[in-house]
């Protein structure tokens, strides 16, 4: 029974689990949804289970290739999921949420479509070292460094404040940027064309930590107000809902000096 239900539609159900990323949720809002059927959860997770039951390679092979020499099920399509300014961009990933076959190996994938001055705002991979590549246009990668207050891998109490460093490069014709496993990282466009990207990831669940959103979803209150200096008047809860309802899910637009001389609405 599950082998049947398996057979019947998860050839379909990988091409639209491509466009279902978590990421592409907010932007779907801006464009008309994709002419495709229902998700296809159900499914996905039936084959998810039988992969995690099989204990071999060859195992998850007679699963996921029963037919040589069609190799269908080793195959992914990533979807064109293009947006529209005021979002920036969209990205579509292969993990083992919508691909199954990465289930025992160490990989996933990424392709994004940032929009001219679109911001991929600042996150980072949890479980996951990411080499991004750009394939089209032009982006400015940035990395935070890692910073150690302590100088002994210790937090002592000193608590230095300002800026930690953060290094930065433009890319374009294929270069790539190594963004490594839980660093602070962002891309943006500082161009008015597109630009696309590849990324590698060396999990196959490497996962997405929003910095801003993560960091406003924090309660009481009082615990943002301190961990952010505790100025009331730079900072109150007043300000923190207003915020809280305006930080972005993943992409953003850089309104001021690059939305002006590209002419691009800016939303609000
Ligand atoms: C893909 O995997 C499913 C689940 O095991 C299987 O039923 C189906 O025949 C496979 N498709 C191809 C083209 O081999
Ligand atoms: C993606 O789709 C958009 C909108 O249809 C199109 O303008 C763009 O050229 C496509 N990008 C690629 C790389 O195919
Ligand atoms: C890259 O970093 C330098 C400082 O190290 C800064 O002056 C420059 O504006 C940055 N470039 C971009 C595009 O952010």
């Amino acid at each position: 029974m599950l082998q049947n239900t398996l057979a019947s539609v998860f050839s379909a159900g990988l091409l639209v689990a491509a466009a279902a990323s978590p990421l592409a949720g907010r932007a779907s809002s801006a464009t008309p949804p994709l002419p495709v059927s229902t998700p296809l959860l159900e499914e996905i997770q039936a084959l998810q289970q039988a992969l995690l039951l099989a204990p071999s390679q060859a195992d998850r092979q007679a699963i996921l290739l029963p037919n040589p020499p069609d190799a269908s099920n080793y195959t992914f399509t990533f979807v064109n999921n293009t947006v529209l300014p005021p979002t920036g961009g969209t990205i579509a990933l292969a993990t083992v949420d919508n691909f199954p076959a990465l289930i025992g190996t160490k990989v996933a994938s990424a392709v994004g479509w940032v929009n001219p001055c679109g911001l991929n705002t600042p996150h980072l991979h949890p479980r996951a070292n990411e080499l991004l590549t750009v394939v089209q246009g032009e982006l400015i990668g940035g990395l935070i460094l890692e910073a150690n207050p302590g100088g002994a891998g210790n937090l002592n109490g000193m608590n230095p404040t300002g800026p930690i460093p953060q290094v930065n490069a433009t890319l374009s014709n294929f270069r790539s940027f190594l963004f490594p496993q839980g660093e602070v990282h962002f891309q943006f466009n500082p161009t008015c064309e597109p630009a696309s990207f590849t990324a590698a990831f060396d999990n196959s669940d490497p996962g997405r930590t929003q910095i801003a959103r993560n960091f406003f979803s924090a309660f009481p209150d009082d615990v943002i107000i301190a961990a952010a200096g505790g100025d009331l008047e730079l900072l109150d809860a007043t300000r923190i809902d207003q915020l809280r309802d305006k930080i972005p899910a993943a992409f953003a637009e850089l309104i001021d000096s690059c939305a002006k001389k590209c002419g691009l609405p800016t939303g609000s």
